[in-house]
């Protein structure tokens, strides 16, 4: 990966923030969007000149297109991975409003367009370019009840890498991760803290424990790395078997 430039968003915390640091590991270098300025800075303090770091809204398509075409020269994206998405607020369908679907919306699945057409204007051509997507296992299982939007978008997400695979190929490789119950913040918004519940939901995953961030990054790394040069258009569970 030593010549990649990934372009991260959400990369400022939780599983993004791992993959930054995989792909840092592996000798590459790379570009983090989030909205989270403390997270941004925190990145920044530990990487250096190594990570491109930018307060980009990647739910509005004007901010990506702006903060894509900011970049300097020599920080033209080779590789994107999609990962920033929020859970939404826990609902039930008859409580729905257009507010929550809008946002929802734009922050899970608008947003992996809008980064997608931005880094295939922009991107320098790569013979590994690869785009891994942050799909969920909720995509099948409709995930926690009173999170039907958040599966509904991460079910699109799954469409989304089939359907660009097909047509980057053979260019780009596009693959999906679809993580089961992993411990970072993002899990607060669907157990509200509660360690008991979460401990709860890990009897039933036959690893038996929730994963870590690390553990979705090392698939990710690998999906974004030549040793999976024969893999496109697929979504890959990081569920501990659940
Ligand atoms: N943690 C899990 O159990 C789990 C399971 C399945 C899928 N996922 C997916 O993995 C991805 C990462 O989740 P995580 O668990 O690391 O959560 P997280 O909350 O730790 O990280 C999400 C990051 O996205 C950023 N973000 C949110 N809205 C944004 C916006 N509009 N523009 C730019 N950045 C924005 C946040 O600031 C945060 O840094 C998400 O797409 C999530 O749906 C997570």
């Amino acid at each position: 990966m030593t010549d990649a430039v990934v372009l991260v968003t959400g990369g400022a915390s939780g599983i993004g923030r791992a993959i930054v640091d995989a792909v840092l590991a592996a000798g590459g270098r790379a570009i983090v969007w989030d909205i989270d300025a403390a997270g941004l800075s925190a990145c920044a303090a530990a990487h250096g000149a190594r990570v491109h770091p930018a307060r980009v809204d990647v739910a509005e398509a004007g901010a990506v297109t702006t903060a894509m075409a900011e970049l300097p020269p020599d920080w033209a994206p080779t590789h994107l991975v999609n990962n920033a998405g929020i859970i939404g607020r826990r609902m039930r369908l008859a409580e729905m409003d257009p507010a929550d679907i809008d946002r929802v919306l734009a922050v899970n699945l608008k947003s992996a367009l809008y980064a997608t057409r931005a880094f295939l204007d922009r991107r320098r051509p790569h013979p590994g370019a690869a785009i891994v997507n942050l799909s969920s296992i909720a995509a099948r299982t409709g995930g926690m009840p009173g999170n039907a939007l958040y599966a509904t978008t991460k079910g699109a997400i799954a469409s989304l890498t089939v359907a660009a695979a097909k047509e980057l190929a053979p260019d780009v490789r596009v693959n999906a991760l679809a993580p089961g119950v992993i411990d970072t913040p993002i899990q607060d918004g669907v157990f509200g803290g509660d360690r008991g519940r979460i401990a709860e939901i890990a009897r039933a995953i036959p690893l038996q424990r929730p994963g870590a961030a690390a553990e979705v990054a090392e698939a990710a790394l690998w999906l974004l790395s030549p040793a999976s040069s024969y893999v496109t258009g697929t979504v890959l569970d990081v569920a501990g078997g659940r």
